[in-house]
């Protein structure tokens, strides 16, 4: 297994902040995986794990290990004529997981495409996009404890899904590296469109009659259209949660600001963050280095040369802004390393 020493991860990461880590693992085994907790033990090392690198914010340097997760592997665990379960490395990029089901005829996961990031991670905060979450496709996945280097399966009950979490978020955070990710695909077409903006862009594009890949066709240039490509500009994507409120703040939101996006949750009602922030004046906002996106108030950006301090503090700002504004806490929803 090879062990890099002061390895630089602006590059492996898609805010491209300045940050590097003293011990840094790529592993593209499973053998490699448990070489790398190994070392962690041994020595006592305060652990990392690293997939894409597009839900992550560095504010310094990482002490420990970093194990930079690479394992590949698309495979059939099982199948009959309506369902196929597949077994996915977590270090296929998530996209291009997303490809190969549709070229296979594997289909569920075409509201989720071109989001960034590994197969990996995807457990960690739910992704979701377009209607459609994680959770709607996810079976199990292969784990190891960072602290026995014991191997554990968890199935959909035991991950604890919500709306951007998942028990690795919360009790479990830190505890397990995730290695494999099963995912229950049908072989017939389930075509998921009730989200709005997904039926105006088909209508768009003149297609009346869509098929799977149309959806994914047409969720890529919605998000095109919205969000920054990371190649270009440094992001990490939504950097608050869409708050859920209860029906007493929610009543009091929606009295003094009747035309505020919502959307019902199980818990209560979800509000556009991007919505609060851009009304508060934010959207567009520039600090030179950093600033808010023109064209999706919940994206924060940076351009070159600013530090994971920086995008904290406009971070912090922009909550204090809102919650005097709008009487709402924004929660993160990226993730800030080192853990403070
Ligand atoms: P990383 O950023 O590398 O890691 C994220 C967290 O997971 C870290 O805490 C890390 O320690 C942990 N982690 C990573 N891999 C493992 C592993 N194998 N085992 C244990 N812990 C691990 N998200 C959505 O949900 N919906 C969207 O629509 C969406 N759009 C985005 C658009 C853009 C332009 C960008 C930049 C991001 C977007 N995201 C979206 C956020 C991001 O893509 C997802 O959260 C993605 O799953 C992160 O994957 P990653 O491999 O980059 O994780
Ligand atoms: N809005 C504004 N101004 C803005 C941004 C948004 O008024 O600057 C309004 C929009 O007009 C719309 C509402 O807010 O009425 C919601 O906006 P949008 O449809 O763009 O979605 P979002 O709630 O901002 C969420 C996810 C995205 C996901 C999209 C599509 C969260 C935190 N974000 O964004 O996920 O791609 O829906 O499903 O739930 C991510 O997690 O990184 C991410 C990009």
């Amino acid at each position: 297994m090879p062990v890099l020493r002061n390895h630089p991860l602006a590059s492996l990461t898609t805010f491209g902040l300045p940050s590097s880590a003293n011990f840094f693992c790529p592993c593209t085994s499973l053998e490699q995986v448990k070489e790398a907790l190994s070392l962690v033990r041994s020595e006592g090392l305060p652990l990392t794990v690293l997939g894409g690198g597009s839900n992550v914010l560095l504010t310094g340097d990482l002490d420990g290990l970093v194990l930079h997760n690479r394992l590949e592997g698309i495979e059939i665990v099982e199948e009959n004529g309506k369902e196929v379960w597949v077994k996915v490395g977590a270090g296929v990029p998530w996209h291009a997981l997303v490809v190969e089901t549709l070229k296979r005829g594997w289909y569920g996961l075409e509201n989720l495409s071109l989001i960034p990031g590994s197969v990996g991670a995807s457990p960690m905060q739910n992704i979701g996009a377009y209607g459609i979450e994680l959770e709607a496709r996810f079976h199990a996945l292969d784990a190891i404890e960072v602290h026995t280097g014991q191997p554990r399966s968890f199935s959909h009950s035991e991950c604890e899904f919500g709306y951007r979490e998942s028990i690795f978020k919360k009790e479990l955070k830190g505890a397990y590296v995730i290695t494999h990710v099963t995912f229950r695909l049908s072989r017939r077409p389930e075509l998921r469109l009730d989200y709005g903006a997904i039926r105006e862009e088909l209508d768009r594009a003149g297609v009346h009659d869509p098929g799977p890949q149309d959806v994914s066709n047409a969720v890529i240039r919605i998000r095109k259209s919205k969000l920054p490509d990371p190649s270009e500009v440094g992001n990490a994507g939504s950097f608050f949660k869409n708050p859920v409120l209860d029906a007493e703040q929610f009543s009091a939101l929606q009295s003094a600001h009747p035309d505020v996006p919502h959307y019902p949750a199980p818990s209560g009602t979800k509000v556009a963050a991007g919505w609060l922030i851009d009304r508060a004046g934010w959207k567009g906002h520039h600090r030179g280095t950093h600033g808010i996106h023109d064209r999706q108030a919940l994206v924060l950006v940076h351009h070159g040369g600013a530090s994971g301090a920086d995008l904290l503090a406009l971070a912090q700002d922009v909550q204090q802004d809102v919650a005097s504004k709008f009487g709402v806490a924004l929660e993160r929803e990226v993730n800030v390393l080192p853990l403070g």
